[in-house]
């Protein structure tokens, strides 16, 4: 496959369309009706989120609770792909920090920012858009994408340089988050009944990837015809949402309905991606998900991708392969992977898993 070195139309800036476009957006934003986030949710989604998990009672000596915190755990990556954490070691000062500098950079002009537009190539750098189809609706948002690991990625070059203390304070949240991430696949190889060691392997060992997405939404004028980000679920390992603490937005897909996330202060939601479902051979789930947008107020979010290292062959685990349940996956890079949905952009559920998944 040819994949285009530019966009296929000229990049428009949603954050500038947001503070010119008065009370109707431009139709390339207009979703198609079964695509809108509906207004009414039911009286049973309204109340349920999302499972909270306190990490904290991993360590606190006592094995009961350390066993029943592991089942919870487990639980969550089968039966919802998605959970918040808390007490999860990373001070919620340098949370805040780090969502806070992200906030002033999407506040600086645009000449700044546009120095850091990205190409598909890559896709590192200031961003309006997923996928390259000429003509696709497009979302409500802009990003910034950028690689922490592994190591030779990493290009302080291609991180904003104002606000000045941006790179620093990136710099320190990643250590952590990435340390989170190790512990984290400790849990789950764990649960999955592998050696605790097991999935940090898979993904190459000190070879991992790390890569941080920054969204930033801003306010839309006619929200129930837009979406901050269509539907997907997350082509990589593992993701650590840091998201907005006052402004909720993420929904999370639970039979034919969506849950709106209500985020607990300081908590990070944590999501199986597409290769941690292939690695336990469909046991955890990687979710649809998306994002809603609102008149009233922008929304900033960081997402960190942990994923394995690009060039790995990634398959179902041996130990979770039986006649009884033979691989449901073919072996596959997450290069190869990811140029499919770099293509199309977010579409539900990649089709390589959709095809594949046991009914
Ligand atoms: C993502 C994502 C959710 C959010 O970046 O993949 O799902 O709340 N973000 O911004
Ligand atoms: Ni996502």
């Amino acid at each position: 496959m040819n994949f285009p070195r530019d966009w296929p139309e000229p990049i428009i800036r949603v954050q500038s369309l947001s503070e010119s476009c008065e009370d109707k957006i431009p139709d390339r934003y207009v979703k198609p009706p079964e695509a809108r986030p509906s207004v009414a949710a039911g009286p049973e989604t309204e109340e349920a989120n999302i499972p909270l998990i306190d990490l904290g009672l991993l360590n606190a000596g006592d094995e009961e609770l350390r066993r029943k915190t592991l089942r919870q755990v487990s639980e969550a990556c089968r039966e919802w792909g998605f959970f918040q954490v808390v007490n999860h070691g990373v001070e919620p000062e340098l949370m805040d920090r780090a969502r806070e500098v992200w906030r002033e950079f999407f506040h600086e002009p645009m000449e700044v920012k546009q120095r850091y537009a990205n190409s598909p190539t890559t896709y590192e750098g200031y961003g309006s858009r997923l996928g390259v189809e000429k003509g696709a609706i497009l979302d409500w948002s802009d990003y910034y994408y950028l690689h922490y690991l592994p190591c030779n990625l990493r290009d302080f070059n291609k991180w904003p340089f104002l606000p000045s203390h941006l790179r620093e304070v990136i710099t320190e949240y990643s250590t952590e988050v990435v340390r989170l991430g190790g512990e984290l696949l400790k849990i789950l190889s764990i649960n999955l009944g592998l050696r605790q060691d097991y999935l940090q392997n898979a993904f190459g060992g000190d070879d991992v990837g790390a890569c941080l997405r920054v969204n930033f939404y801003p306010k839309c004028p006619q929200p129930d015809l837009a979406l901050g980000l269509s539907s997907h679920s997350d082509p990589g390992g593992m993701t650590f949402l840091l998201p907005d603490q006052n402004v909720p937005g993420l929904q999370v897909r639970r039979g034919d309905g969506w849950i709106t996330v209500k985020p607990a202060p300081h908590a990070f939601i944590v999501n199986i991606g597409d290769q941690i479902q292939v690695m336990s051979n469909a046991i955890y789930k990687s979710v649809e998900h998306r994002v809603i947008v609102n008149s009233a107020q922008e929304r900033v979010s960081l997402a960190y991708f942990y994923n394995p290292k690009s060039d790995l062959l990634i398959q179902p685990a041996d130990e979770l392969v039986s006649p009884d349940r033979p691989a449901l996956y073919p072996a596959m890079t997450f290069d190869q992977y990811r140029l499919y949905i770099r293509t199309k952009g977010p579409k539900g559920k990649s089709q390589l898993l959709e095809l594949k998944s046991p009914r």
